[in-house]
């Protein structure tokens, strides 16, 4: 028998507690960053398992069943996450976006989703609530997520291609059951739906087209994604990444496209339209051209601990500050001192590292702090 490797994953142990400054800051509704970028955008990670085991994002080899996720003591509970998202809605988040591993197997999800869902924006404005999710469960669950108060919902997708869609998510799952998983978010009204296609050469590469004429004239937003150097266990390599320059080539060359702009600042995903006014596709180009300039994205893992960029290699734990004896205003103000002192710009600094220059670092898992 072979001798398996198992990388260095735990991240969990790596993240700093964060301490309330001797000076408080009332929220304001803006807030930025060392670099001038407000916070607007907080992901929000509910749980660190999935059903499904994508070699680029949870591989089978290291996440088996020895693998040591969070026990359910560790979870931030549904009031712990709204009180926390209270305080960034202070300081000016708009969207809070809940994501995984696969958001639809924590339990009740439905009663977080409500209490997120009566918070207002600094300007009094309900907030766009939104969820990424692999579909599976989507099609039981999509009637009540709606009635709880969720907007939208995006879905990933690899491919319709049956046995490549099942290979990729290595734990043989049907594409038909996400394409029921997707009818049925249509039909609650979990729209404008956005369908994520994250694209590997070699891999799914001869999906683009096939995805690209099935979402076209549906309403669905298609976007195809990098494939990134995320966390420290897919095996990244960069001869995997078709550049977007080259999907929007070859859908150009069959269905022509034109440039949208952007409707948000700091949006991952660069725009094209369908000439004939059919709808619109997506690019995420994070790894040939990246867009942490204006990024406005934190991120918040299943235990509480603050992530300020997805390639970040240490967290910042909240969750000792909600159990001790703080108050909302000591709360945010640890918030504001750490957004005040981000400088993270991975993706723009990686485009200067060599093309090969792969994984060196450890780094968190997208399992664990989510897309
Ligand atoms: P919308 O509001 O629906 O447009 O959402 P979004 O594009 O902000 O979010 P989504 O979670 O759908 O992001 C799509 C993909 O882009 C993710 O799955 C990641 O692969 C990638 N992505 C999202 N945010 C970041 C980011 O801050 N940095 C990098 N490098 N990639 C990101
Ligand atoms: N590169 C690009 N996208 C990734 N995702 C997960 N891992 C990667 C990666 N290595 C995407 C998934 C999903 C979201 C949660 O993140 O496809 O859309
Ligand atoms: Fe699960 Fe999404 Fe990761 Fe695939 S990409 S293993 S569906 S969390
Ligand atoms: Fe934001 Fe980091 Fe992604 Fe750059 S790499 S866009 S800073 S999360």
């Amino acid at each position: 028998m072979s001798e398996r490797v198992i990388p260095l994953i735990d991240q969990r142990l790596r993240s700093v507690a964060a301490r309330v400054p001797s000076v408080l800051t009332p929220p304001g509704g803006l807030l930025a960053d060392s670099m001038g970028r407000p916070l607007r955008d907080l992901r929000i990670s509910v749980t660190d398992r999935c059903n499904f085991r994508c070699s680029y994002c949870m591989p089978k080899d290291v996440f088996d069943k020895d693998y040591p996720y969070l026990p359910h003591s560790s979870l931030l509970s549904f009031e712990e996450i709204t009180r926390v998202a209270r305080q960034f809605v202070a300081h000016g988040v708009h969207k809070l976006r809940l994501t995984g591993g696969e958001p639809l197997l924590r339990k009740n999800l439905e009663i977080l989703i409500a209490q997120l869902a009566a918070l207002r924006t600094v300007d009094g404005e309900p907030l766009d609530i939104t969820l990424t999710t692999n579909g599976s469960l989507l099609k039981r669950k999509a009637q009540a997520l709606k009635d709880a108060g969720l907007q939208r919902v995006t879905v990933s997708l690899d491919g319709l291609d049956d046995r490549i869609f099942r290979a990729m998510n290595d734990v043989d799952f049907p594409v038909a059951d996400v394409l029921d998983g997707i009818a049925a978010a249509q039909a609650a009204g979990l729209g404008p739906i956005k369908v994520n296609m994250v694209v590997k050469r070699g891999t799914n590469d001869h999906e683009i087209l096939p995805m690209a004429r099935h979402f076209k004239g549906t309403g669905v937003v298609l976007r195809f994604i990098e494939y990134m150097d995320v966390g420290a266990t897919n095996g990244w390599r960069m001869d995997e990444v078709l550049p977007s320059a080259e999907v929007v080539r070859r859908i150009q060359r069959e269905l022509p496209l034109v440039p949208l702009g952007a409707t948000t600042p700091g949006e991952t995903a660069e725009r094209w339209g369908y000439a004939d006014g059919s709808g619109e596709i997506g690019v995420i180009s994070s790894v040939t051209q990246a867009f942490c300039g204006d990024c406005n994205r934190a991120r918040l893992s299943t235990e509480g601990h603050l992530y300020l960029c997805l390639f970040a290699s240490q967290g910042h734990d909240l969750r000792h500050l909600l159990r001790g004896n703080v108050s909302d205003a000591e709360l945010a103000s640890a918030i504001a001192a750490i957004w005040q002192g981000r400088s993270d710009r991975y993706s723009e600094q990686r485009a200067s590292l060599p093309p090969d220059a792969g994984t060196g670092t450890r780094r968190v898992e997208m399992s664990y702090i989510g897309g």
